[in-house]
């Protein structure tokens, strides 16, 4: 597989071109972007971190029946990915209120969601991501509803994955964003999974362990997704030594 022009070039990550039209190269800098794109730092191994991280979560949902576009890692800051063709949209599933839903409905942060909730975002930082939901994707024509139906039982399929995941790791999974695309007519998860865009509070102390630090300025930002990384059993430096000789 060779890796060809760069296609794009995101706020975290850019997407190459290969010789088989049906695949992309993911790579995963370590730009670091909240806020939009209006705080941006490069934080040093991110990259690497969350492609070795986001390679470990899409396998385990591989592996409980959820099509996602991973097909392997190809160095340490970058996948191979199925090419999908995306919907504007982000879907979010909550847990426990946190971030925007305590600003919008004026609910304290920690309590739990349940069942937890759904939401969708148009994915376009110039408007900050507006809110919105399944009339204006039919009637904008971003997705079809079957196509959106789809992605909100992926979405909760992924947390009964994810949740006791992290659970016996001793964290919260508090919320979290997933993308989805189209591959052969199906819905796919694409893009990442990685602690840029999900919440993860420890189970005892309810530290914040994600790209909260980095929002909220709380220092030890690659630290703590290294450490969930390490309570996962995900063991990075044996992970990239094996890659390297694959
Ligand atoms: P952003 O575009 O929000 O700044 P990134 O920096 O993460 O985000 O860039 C990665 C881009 O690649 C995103 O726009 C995402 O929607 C897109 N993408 C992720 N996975 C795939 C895929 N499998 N096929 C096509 N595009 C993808
Ligand atoms: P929010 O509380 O800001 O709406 O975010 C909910 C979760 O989704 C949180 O874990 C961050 C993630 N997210 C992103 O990663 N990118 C986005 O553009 C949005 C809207 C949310
Ligand atoms: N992922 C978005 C950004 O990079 C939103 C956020 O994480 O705050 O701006």
């Amino acid at each position: 597989m060779n890796k060809l022009d760069k296609l794009y070039a995101g706020k975290a990550k850019s997407v190459f071109a290969t010789d088989d039209d049906r695949y992309l190269v993911l790579e995963f800098r370590d730009d670091t972007s909240a806020f939009d794109g209006k705080k941006v730092e490069k934080l040093a191994r991110k990259g690497m971190i969350n492609n070795i991280f986001n390679a470990f979560i899409m396998q385990k949902l591989e592996r409980a029946g959820i099509s996602t576009h991973f097909e392997r890692l190809l160095s340490a800051h970058e996948s191979l990915v199925k090419k999908l063709d995306m919907m504007p949209v982000e879907c979010v599933v909550r847990n426990i209120a946190a971030g925007s839903i305590c600003r919008r409905l004026g609910v304290p942060e920690g309590i739990d969601l349940n069942p937890p909730t759904f939401e969708l975002f148009l994915k376009n930082d110039e408007l900050g991501d507006p809110m919105i939901n399944e009339s204006h994707i039919a009637s904008f024509g971003w997705g079809e509803p079957g196509h959106i139906a789809r992605a909100r039982e992926l979405s909760f399929a992924v947390n009964e994955v994810l949740k006791p995941l992290f659970l016996d790791a001793g964290i919260l999974l508090v919320d979290y964003k997933l993308e989805f695309g189209l591959f052969d007519g199906e819905v796919v998860l694409g893009d990442e999974f990685s602690p840029d865009g999900c919440r993860l509070w420890d189970q005892e102390t309810r530290e914040k362990l994600d790209k909260d630090r980095f929002r909220k300025e709380l220092g030890n930002v690659i630290e703590s997704y290294e450490l969930v990384g390490r309570r996962l059993g995900i063991d990075f430096e044996s992970t990239v030594a094996a890659i390297a000789v694959s």
